[in-house]
């Protein structure tokens, strides 16, 4: 893949730091977006180019209702962004049977749907040699599962062992899975846990910085991105 210009990519999670800072690269890129959020309002202020969706991943449903909005705003699906998350922090013993269901609902379950429900259109756009992809943003606790983070890392890591398996699954549709896993990003993220309280932290990347290399990674056939892939440059 050489360009992204005219390419139908579905960024879920677009109101997100990530997923709001690769939206706007994929948007310089060219590419024709379906942007993905809970508040209509928060991804209008973006002031990106794209159609809308309000999907809840943790609802039965928002895997067809997310590719659907994409195939009805530009006829195709060349991409998959899934830049939806939710943290938790906290000792095991304080985990709930809630925060749990939480974490596995938004991290796991609901990307491992929406690749089965996006499959069909993928292939054929990949029948059409448009080169598609998915890609999911697991992150480094899934190479490296974090005390505190018990239950965020195992949601992680099971999307990661799914990502591995069905990748190659996909690999011989001409569909490319793609795990990318950077460390600690300056989103915000970490200040909006479902549970627990975040420790302090050294200071972390720069999303924009994160999110370049992630569309370069797309733009350059790259297959994974682990946490290596992305160069320690804390936030400015
Ligand atoms: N920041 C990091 O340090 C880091 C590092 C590695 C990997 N990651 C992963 O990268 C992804 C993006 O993280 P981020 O830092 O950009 O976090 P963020 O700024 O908090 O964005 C999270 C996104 O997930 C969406 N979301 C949350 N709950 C949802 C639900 N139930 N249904 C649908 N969407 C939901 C949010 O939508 P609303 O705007 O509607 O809340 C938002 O768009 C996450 O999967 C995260 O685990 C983050």
């Amino acid at each position: 893949m050489t360009s992204l210009a005219g390419l139908s990519i579905l960024v879920v999670g677009a109101s997100g730091g990530l997923g709001s800072a690769i939206a706007r690269i994929l948007a310089e890129e060219g590419a024709l977006l379906t942007l993905h959020g809970r508040s209509e309002e928060k991804v209008r202020a973006l002031d990106l180019p794209g159609t809308f969706v309000n999907s809840d991943l943790r609802d039965a449903g928002s895997d067809s209702e997310l590719v659907n909005a994409a195939l009805d705003a530009h006829g195709q699906l060349d991409g998959v962004i899934n830049a939806a998350g939710v943290v938790a922090f906290g000792p095991v013993a304080d985990v709930n049977d809630e925060t749990m269901g939480t974490l596995f609902a938004v991290n796991t379950f609901g990307p491992m749907r929406l690749l089965r429900a996006a499959r069909p259109a993928l292939l054929e756009s990949a029948a059409a040699k448009r080169d598609p992809f998915f890609l999911t943003l697991t992150g480094i606790v899934s190479e490296s599962p974090t005390a505190n983070m018990a239950a965020y890392s195992a949601s992680k890591a099971a999307l990661a062992a799914f990502g591995q398996a069905a990748g190659r699954e996909l690999r011989r549709d001409g569909i490319r899975f793609v795990d990318a896993r950077p460390g600690h990003t300056e989103t915000g993220l970490a200040t909006r846990p479902v549970a627990g309280t975040a420790p302090n932290m050294p200071t972390g990347f720069n999303p924009a910085e994160v999110a370049r290399r992630i569309v370069d990674g797309i733009i350059n056939g790259e297959r994974d991105l682990p946490s290596g892939a992305f160069s320690p440059q804390p936030a400015a």
